[in-house]
C-alpha cells in the first residue's frame, strides 16, 4: 500500500504530522498544546486549531477530585484516551503514562505505552522525569512510539521535590535539568514539556535543544505552551498555581444556568409545550375511553 492509497490517506487524513513540530521550531512559530479528558472537549480543541491534547494525569485532580495525580491508573487514561481520540481528528493525542506504569521496568514502560496506541488510540506518549525515565524514553521510542518528556516541577514526584513548587531556581539544579532534557532529547523524545521553571532557564534550554520545548509556567521564550483544560476555562475550583491565565468562567456560566433551571422547575416554567410530546387527539380519547376505574 503506498501513501497516496486511498485506505492510507483515511487513516492520515487531516492529523498534524509529528515532524512538523520540529520544523515548528526552526521556523519560530509556536506549538499549541492542552489537556482534553473527553470527546466533547477533543472536537471543541480541534476546532480551535490546537495542535496537540494531552489526555494528562491531571485528570486525577481536576476531573476526579484527588489532591494528587499519583493514584491514576492506565485504566483511567486509556479510557480517556480513547475519548478524547474519538474526538480530535487533526490534534496530535499525547496519552500521559501514570506513576507506576513505566517505573520498574522497560518491558512494563514499553507495554503500557503500547496499551495506550492499541486501545486508547494515542498518537504519541508522555513521561515525567530524566534518570531511569531516559532509558523507558528510549525503549519505548526503540518499539517504535513516540514519547514526549517532561522535567522542571514533575506532579507525580512533587513528594521528593518538596512539593508542587518551583524547580531549577538554583544553578546546579538548572544545570542537572538541561542535562535531563539532553539525555531526553538523546533517547529520541520528539519534544519536552518544562513544567514552572525559571523563564530564563527555559530560555536556555530551548536554545540548547533542537526538539520543540512545551512550557508551563516556563515563560515565554519556549517553542510551545501547554495549559489544564479545567484551569484555564475556569472550571477548577482548587487554587490554580500562578502561572494560569484564565481564558472563561464556564463555571459561572454553568452554575447561573443551573440556578435557572432549578428555579423554573420548581415555578413550573419548565418544561413548556415546545419541550414535550403530542398525541393525536383521537388516540387520547380513546385512550381516555379505555380507562378502567382503579379498584
Ligand atoms: O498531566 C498534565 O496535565 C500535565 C501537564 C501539566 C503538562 O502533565
Amino acid at each position: 500500500m503506498t501513501e497516496k492509497s486511498p485506505r492510507y490517506a483515511s487513516w492520515t487524513q487531516g492529523k498534524l504530522a509529528l515532524p512538523e513540530l520540529a520544523e515548528r521550531k526552526r521556523r519560530g512559530e509556536k506549538i499549541v498544546m492542552v489537556t482534553a479528558y473527553d470527546a466533547p472537549s477533543a472536537r471543541l480543541a480541534d476546532a480551535a486549531g490546537i495542535d496537540l491534547i494531552l489526555v494528562g494525569d491531571s485528570s486525577g485532580m481536576v476531573v476526579h477530585g484527588r489532591d494528587s495525580t499519583v493514584p491514576v491508573t492506565m485504566d483511567e487514561i486509556v479510557f480517556m484516551t480513547q475519548w478524547v481520540s474519538r474526538g480530535a481528528r487533526r490534534p496530535i493525542v499525547v496519552g500521559d503514562m501514570p506513576f507506576g506504569s513505566y517505573e520498574t521496568s522497560d518491558e512494563e514502560a514499553v507495554r503500557n505505552a503500547i496499551r495506550l496506541v492499541k486501545e486508547g488510540r494515542a498518537d504519541v506518549v508522555k513521561l515525567e522525569r530524566g534518570g531511569s525515565s531516559v532509558r523507558r524514553a528510549r525503549a519505548i521510542v526503540e518499539a517504535g512510539i513516540g514519547v514526549m518528556g517532561h522535567v522542571g516541577l514533575t506532579p507525580q514526584t512533587s513528594t521528593v521535590l518538596g512539593g508542587f513548587k518551583a524547580q531549577g531556581r538554583r544553578s546546579d539544579e538548572a544545570r542537572q535539568m538541561l542535562q535531563d532534557a539532553r539525555e531526553l532529547e538523546a533517547a529520541g523524545c520528539f519534544a519536552i514539556v518544562l513544567e514552572a521553571v525559571p523563564a530564563s532557564v527555559a530560555q536556555l534550554i530551548t536554545r540548547d535543544l533542537s526538539v520543540p520545548t512545551i512550557g508551563i509556567g516556563a515563560g515565554g521564550g519556549t517553542d510551545g505552551q501547554v495549559l489544564v483544560w479545567h484551569d484555564m476555562l475556569g472550571l477548577y475550583e482548587g487554587r490554580a498555581p500562578r502561572f494560569v491565565k484564565r481564558y472563561a468562567d464556564v463555571a459561572g456560566v454553568i452554575t447561573e444556568a443551573l440556578t435557572r433551571y432549578a428555579a423554573e422547575v420548581r415555578s413550573g416554567a419548565f418544561p413548556e409545550d415546545q419541550h414535550s410530546y403530542a398525541m393525536p387527539e383521537e388516540e387520547l380519547a380513546a385512550f381516555e375511553a379505555g380507562l378502567q376505574p382503579r379498584r
